[in-house]
């Protein structure tokens, strides 16, 4: 099948018949075949590496280098899903001359179009970075990287005048030329009108059911990340549970002498063993 686009995504809105997209982040090789043989629509190298990958307390830590070191992972792996590559925080906020550069940095590493939080204010930034041919992605409501400004991870638009303003950010990324635009944790109501009136796709996360997609994290779905449990997350395993079960029983064998048996073992032919005066060691 077709290698996934940034102009094949701008068009998939669900009120004109198109299913729901499908995005899940990835940080390495092994999870990018994970999502692409699930057949998921758009990878996305999140800067929640951070939290999940990383063992940070939040994304404000990554940099462009951890970004494009996993976004090289991904790539490798050569998924027909779109990957996008998530700019990092202080990587687009100093300049457009070093906002293109990390940019390109990512596509180089092998996205294919790249991420970035916030809306008018960083309308310049978007610009930039599409005038160097370079499919943009919004962000907008809770955007972690404004974590300090918002006082803490909080459900945001939930006030008139915020949610007007979530909408008029929504709409100048995607008339400044934005593919799509993440909605993370407002209310479903306000996700609802936003991708009502938007004509490019919204990939909801926490923001209800009436988004042109969703994403969730990697690590949250399959539960391999157990510390916390928003409510917006449904989790499709325990992964940390079956993983720590499977490494437990390994020690225990190791432990008492149950692994490794013979067919997980190297033989000598018996003749060679003989010869070392080893007779028997090999069928041992
Ligand atoms: O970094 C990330 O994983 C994200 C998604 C939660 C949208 O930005």
């Amino acid at each position: 099948m077709a290698k996934l686009t940034a102009p094949a995504i701008r068009s998939r809105k669900v009120r004109e018949g198109h299913d729901p997209l499908v995005m899940v982040t990835a940080y390495d090789a092994p999870s990018a075949r994970i999502a692409d043989d699930a057949g998921v629509d758009m990878i996305l190298v999140g800067d929640s590496l951070g939290m999940v990958v990383l063992g940070y307390d939040d994304t404000l830590q990554v940099t462009i280098d951890d970004m494009a070191h996993h976004t090289a992972a991904v790539a490798r792996t050569r998924p027909r899903a779109l990957v996008v590559g998530d700019l990092p925080w202080m990587s687009y906020h100093v300049s457009r001359e070093e906002t293109v550069r990390n940019a390109g940095q990512l596509v180089r590493a092998g996205a294919s179009a790249v991420k970035l939080e916030g809306g008018s204010k960083r309308l310049e930034m978007v610009r930039a970075i599409l005038d160097a041919e370079i499919p943009v992605m919004g962000h907008l409501g809770l955007t972690p990287q404004s974590i300090h400004a918002f006082g803490g991870f909080k459900v945001q638009a939930k006030g008139l005048d915020a949610a007007r303003r979530l909408a008029d950010d929504a709409h100048a990324l995607v008339e400044e030329g934005c593919f799509a635009v993440v909605l993370e944790c407002v209310p479903d109501v306000v996700a609802r009108m936003v991708t009502e009136e938007l004509d490019a796709p919204t990939i909801g996360i926490g923001a209800g059911a009436h988004c042109d997609g969703q994403v969730l994290v990697f690590h949250d779905l399959l539960g391999i990340e157990d510390r916390v449990l928003p409510k917006f997350v449904r989790r499709y395993g325990s992964m940390k549970a079956a993983q720590t079960a499977a490494v437990a029983e390994y020690a225990s064998d190791v432990r008492s002498g149950r692994f490794p048996g013979p067919s997980e073992s190297y033989h000598l032919a018996d003749d060679v063993a003989a010869g070392l005066g080893l007779y028997g060691a090999a069928s041992a």
